[in-house]
Parts: structure tokens; sequence; C-alpha cells
């Protein structure tokens, strides 16, 4: 059984609350169980600097990230745990990816066009109090994600683009540098749960750090019941009838509860049930969930050498995955000892086994294709088509008018093929040529 690798970063920035809680760490834990999966989780600590000149807080973060995740039960002798600064490779593989990576793709990273909008909008110059790190983020991303050869990233929204980047550099460097035969890097996927829970913070928005309305995950009993305390209401007296389904207390106790136990407390809420009451028994099922994971996570912060420990049990054993791809790629770049042969010459174009295609999926009720080249490299992807007729006709529309030139044109970094009627059909992930050599193999 071949397993899928997925890999989770977690920016070591922070105190972790109960909306990453809900949202992250458990269902991430849970899937780690599963037999097909090969997880990798690591503290991204390299990137915390891009966000945080405070050592202490970096220090400290990691500190109680890590040990969050031990004491809320992720078995490191299943998965991968790792820190980030641990892993030597992967700064290495930062340099060589950044020198395949067009710079022009990396204007487009949101966090860094963010940052020059920002400035723009106060008139100040656009690079102002922009780092290089800022800038590059997406490449030390990238390569967090493809030296492991991860298949699978799972993430929100906000980090889709990273994701896609991440598989823009490992094509270049694939085609630039690789054979035909088997690919230096691995093409992650960006797996986007959109049913993933949110869990509303004190004041009913998403709890999170930049609306200060958050629950740290690690209170005591008494300060959780405190905070449970402080989480807004309306103004309904005990006694009269609350709607469970506009009440953010209850989403909050949703996603503690199961099935039986929500219904009981909406029919009770319906029934009048006071704020008060209903605010001990959420604090009741909390404290119940986490009151086991607590013991541990503080037990755990009082003997940081056995976190340090699990992190560094955990570099020394997946290092050698990093290790043997990085050799491999050092080798086909040029870097090797000058002792070494004259390479055997780079697996030629030539060996055309087998012929590109296109193949077609479906995505969040979208249905699309893909372009490809017979050794899987992915050439173009669809604009995405409300039926499969219509993406069987965009690909018939891409065979004829992607193979001229004059078709292709250039969107910012991107070149992208439209319809006779001026309907996106596709965008390129290669340079055209490489599309366009493609089509003539099927005609
Ligand atoms: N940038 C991610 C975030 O802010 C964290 C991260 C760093 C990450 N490297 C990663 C996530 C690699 C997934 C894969 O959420």
């Amino acid at each position: 059984m071949t397993q899928r690798r997925v890999l989770t970063g977690i920016t070591t920035t922070g105190t972790p609350h109960l909306g990453n809680y809900v949202g992250a760490i458990r269902p991430a834990i849970a899937a780690s169980q599963d037999p097909q999966v090969e997880g990798f989780f690591f503290l991204a600590d390299y990137h915390a600097l891009i966000k945080c000149q405070a050592p202490e807080r970096v220090h400290q973060s990691t500190l109680e990230i890590a040990a969050t995740w031990l004491a809320a039960g992720l078995d490191v002798s299943k998965v991968h745990f790792y820190r980030q600064s641990d892993i030597p490779e992967i700064p290495e593989l930062t340099w060589i990816l950044g020198c395949a990576a067009a710079k022009g793709l990396l204007n487009r990273a949101h966090a860094y066009k963010a940052a020059g909008d920002a400035n723009r909008e106060r008139g100040e110059d656009e690079d102002a109090g922009v780092t290089m790190g800022l800038f590059s983020y997406p490449v030390l991303m990238a390569a967090d994600i493809l030296i492991f050869g991860a298949n699978e990233v799972p993430v929100g929204r906000d980090q889709v683009q990273h994701i896609e980047m991440a598989r823009d550099m490992a094509q270049r460097v694939n085609h630039l540098y690789g054979g035909n035969a088997d690919p230096l890097l691995v093409l992650p996927e960006a797996v986007v749960d959109d049913s993933m829970a949110t869990l509303p913070g004190l004041d009913g928005r998403k709890m999170s750090k930049s609306y200060d309305n958050t629950i740290p995950l690690w209170l005591t009993s008494r300060q959780l019941k405190k905070a449970i305390g402080s989480i807004v209401t309306n103004s309904l007296e005990p006694g009269e009838p609350k709607d469970p389904d506009s009440a953010h207390l209850f989403q909050i106790y949703s996603a503690f509860a199961n099935k039986a136990q929500r219904e009981e407390m909406a029919g009770e809420l319906r029934g009048g049930l006071g704020w008060g009451a209903a605010k001990a028994k959420v604090y009741q099922q909390i404290d119940a969930e986490l009151a086991p994971a607590r013991e541990r996570y503080f037990d755990l912060i009082a003997h940081p050498q056995r976190i340090e420990q699990a992190l560094l049990d955990g570099a020394e054993r997946v290092r050698p995955i990093g290790r043997e791809r990085l050799s491999r790629l050092r080798h086909a770049v040029g870097l090797r000892p000058l002792t070494a042969k004259a390479s055997e010459k780079k697996a030629t174009k030539a060996s055309k086994s087998k012929p590109p295609r296109f193949v077609s999926y479906s995505e969040g009720g979208q249905f699309n294709f893909k372009f490809t080249a017979g050794s899987g490299e992915l050439l173009a992807i669809g604009a995405g088509f409300a039926s499969p007729a219509e993406a069987g006709q965009a690909i018939k529309q891409f065979r004829q008018r992607g193979a001229d030139p004059a078709n292709w044109v250039q969107d910012h970094a991107e070149w992208s093929l439209h319809s006779a009627e001026q309907q996106p059909l596709a965008t390129a992930l290669v340079p055209t040529e490489q599309i366009i050599d493609a089509l003539a193999e099927l005609q």
C-alpha cells in the first residue's frame, strides 16, 4: 500500500486558541490516524521570523505550539513531527527553488502585494517595511512542501495560492533539470475543506487573534469558566424562548457536542433555558473534552526537554527523506563532486512513450480539465466550467486554438487562452511553446 504524504506547517507566532483547536488541530490529528496517510507536521519557525521580530515570543510560541500538538494527541511514532529550523535541507532547497522561480510569479503573492498596497494607500514607498523574507515567503513554503515530496497540503483558502506557486516552482525545476522518468520534485495539491469548522469568538465574529475575541486553549478550568461567561448573548431572560441557531454560544457548544447533545441543548434553549445556565453547560462540555489534554499540556510545558527531544528525534527520522531528494537535485543542477563523471545525459524529450493527454475532473461544483505531458507534467489548466459538456467543448477549442501562438495572451505573469467568443479557456503552467509542442504531438 502506498501512502499519501500529507503535510501541514504551523507558524510559531501566537498562542493556540479554541478556534485553532476546533478548526485545525483536532481535525488534523484525526486525519493523521488514517493508515493511508504518511503525516508530516512541523513548526514553521523560519516563517515566524517573517512576521515576528520578538525573539522571546517566537521561542515561547514554539514551545506552546509543540506542547499543544503533543498534548492534543499527535502520535509521534506514526507521524513525522519536527521543527523547520532543524532541517537544513529546507533552506538549501529554498535557494535552488528561488533560482528557478520567476520574480514575476512572486510579485503576485497576496501577502507581499497586500503590504505594498497598504504602503501605497498611506502614501509611503511601496517597499517600506517589506523584507526579503516576506517577498520570498512562498519559496520557503514551497521548499517545506517539496523537500519531502508531499502529495497533499490541507490549508485554508488564504494559503491556496502558495500551494499553486509551489507546484509552479516544482514544474519549472522538473522542466529545467528533470528527465522524463522520475520527476525530481512531486507536484503537491492543496486540499481545502470548506466545511472546516470556523468557531465564532466571544463577540460572534470568527474567533481570531486579530479580532481580540479568542478563548485561549489552555486556560485553567476556572479561567475557562470565566471566559465562557464572557461570551456575548442577547438579553432574553430565563424562561423566554431562545433561538439556538442565531446564538453563537450554541455554535461553540456544537463544536464540542455530539448530535444528541446538540439537540437536547437546542430544545432547552427553545424552552427558555437561561443564558447563565446554558453557559454552565457549555463550560462543562468543553472542560470535559480538554481536561485530560490540559493535564498533559501543563506537564509538557514544565518539562521542555521532553518536547525538545521529541522534535530532535523527529528531525533525525525525517531528514534522510529530504537529504535523498536534495542530493538528486543538487546533482541535477550541477552541484556535484568534481570527481563525478560528466553526467549521463538527462533523459531527453525524445522518450515519448506516452502521449500528452487531457484529464477531466470536477472540483467545488465546477467541471474542469488539465492538459498534461506524457511524463505527467502539468502543462495547462482549464478555466473551470459549469457542466461536463462545456468542459468538453473547452477542450475541443483548446486543441484548436492553443496550437496557434498568436492566441495565447499574457495576463500579468500568466499566459492564457480564450475561446473564439473571448471566454477564458485555460491558463498555461509552463512556457507556451511547450504546450504548442505537446498539442502538435496529438495531431
Ligand atoms: N504559511 C502557513 C500559514 O501561515 C504555514 C506554513 C509554512 C505551511 N510552511 C507550510 C503550511 C507548508 C503548509 C505547508 O498558515
